[in-house]
């Protein structure tokens, strides 16, 4: 199917960089293009120009796009969307006092989540977290990442990440799959953490490498966590089994989750509300990825991560939304742009270029979506009346997105 599009005011091509995620002023640079057309061609990028020269292509199907925005679809390279129930009793206690970690410290939090996965089947599973998916597809989504993490057994691991595999069957968009069975120890390992460290170094991760239902491996590293040094032996096995690390760190300490990550040349690092001077600069000089979370802080009334000085001094820098019961209960991207701009003091050129290209960057998805780039996967949002890219973050709380195209179709689900 050959796709045009005309009558593009701007057309947001992003970054023609194809290689590395972008650093310090290169973050605030997008390529616009006014009075633009976009071709389309079999679900793929073909061609992109300004004012009239598309006359000589013969499209199956022209759409005229009313002079709006054309913009690279969002990518999320951190979410927790498959899940049991939602946890807005919790929401309840921190209004009336209680901290994320000491409903955490009573058995609620990961662990609430945990025991309502364990009772929950396969199908219950993958039905809602269907449903979260196509949420944010509509909200603008083109890729995304899922992680287990809420089973902490064997088989619920393993059935965790049987359900991610099957999104990825039944989702038009990339998705790549993490596993996280160190996100927290379960109850009955409380007196015995190495008990539970054994059963993912010998059970869980040969298992899960065996069927290859991960592509990432992931340790929430941090005070009341797991340890540097417990990370770190997880780490260690899951490399020997092909699984590069992306790690959660520094959201509730400085607690050497940066250090452990980048030891480990982790494509990531996630969080980071709680870093230093040291933490920055060594992030700046790493090719690990500084992913923050915006809704995150924005939910728990937590600190934001540093982003701003994270850029300046030369980290590549991503935003994700951390979709999961208990943190940040919302995939919306487009609410991110707006919280990194309102609340890290980004531009909106650099929290645009850091939810789509370093965001594809920290699923090394770079080479098929993130830009609007010839090959690239046509995976883009159609805006609706705005009159410059700013409005997309000063509107917040909208999405501003007429439509979402995705593999070129106009996305209807
Ligand atoms: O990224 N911090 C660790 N894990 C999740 C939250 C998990 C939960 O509260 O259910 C996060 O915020
Ligand atoms: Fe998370």
């Amino acid at each position: 199917m050959r796709k045009l599009f005309i009558n593009i005011k701007t057309l947001v091509v992003g970054t023609n960089n194809r290689l590395a995620p972008l650093r310090g002023h290169d973050l605030g640079q997008l390529t616009l293009i006014s009075n633009a057309w976009l071709y389309c061609e079999n679900g793929l990028i073909h061609s992109y120009g300004s004012d009239n020269t598309f006359k000589t292509i013969n499209a199956d199907a022209t759409i005229d796009c009313n002079g709006q925005f054309i913009f690279p679809a969002f990518i999320d390279s951190h979410t927790h969307i498959v899940f049991a129930a939602t946890r807005e009793g919790e929401f309840v206690d921190r209004i009336h006092g209680l901290s994320y970690e000491e409903i955490a410290s009573r058995g609620g939090g990961i662990l609430n989540s945990a025991k309502r996965l364990q009772k929950c089947t396969e199908n219950q599973l993958f039905d809602d977290a269907y449903e979260r998916a196509l949420q944010q597809i509509r909200q603008g989504t083109g890729a995304l990442e899922i992680k287990s993490g809420y089973g902490l057994t064997v088989v619920d691991e393993m059935k965790m990440l049987r359900v991610i595999a099957r999104l990825k069957e039944a989702l038009p968009i990339p998705i790549k799959s993490t596993f996280l069975g160190a996100h927290a120890f379960p109850v009955e390992f409380n007196q015995n953490h190495e008990g539970y460290i054994q059963c993912i170094l010998n059970e869980m991760l040969p298992n899960i490498a065996a069927e290859k239902l991960a592509d990432y491996i992931d340790v929430f590293c941090d005070k009341g966590f797991f340890s540097p040094l417990e990370t770190s032996r997880i780490l260690d096995t899951g490399a020997k089994l092909g699984l590069k690390p992306k790690i959660h760190g520094n959201e509730l300490g400085i607690t050497g989750g940066v250090q452990v990550a980048v030891e480990h040349k982790a494509i990531s690092v996630d969080h980071l509300e709680e870093v230093g001077e040291e933490e920055i600069a060594l992030l700046a000089k790493s090719s690990t990825i500084a992913t923050v979370l915006p809704g995150t802080s924005f939910f728990l009334g937590i600190p934001y991560a540093p982003a701003r000085r994270l850029v300046d001094a030369g980290a590549a820098l991503a935003i994700a939304s951390d979709f999961n019961p208990g943190s940040s209960p919302n995939g919306r991207m487009s609410f991110l742009v707006s919280l990194a701009c309102i609340k890290m003091k980004l531009t909106p050129e650099e929290a645009i270029n850091a939810t789509t290209f370093n965001a594809a960057c920290a699923l090394e998805l770079q080479h098929e979506t993130g830009a609007i780039y010839p090959g690239n996967k046509a995976n883009f949002i159609l805006s609706k009346p705005i009159s410059s890219l700013a409005v997309i973050p000063y509107r917040f709380g909208e999405d501003m997105i007429e439509s979402v195209y995705i593999n070129g179709n106009r996305f209807d689900a």
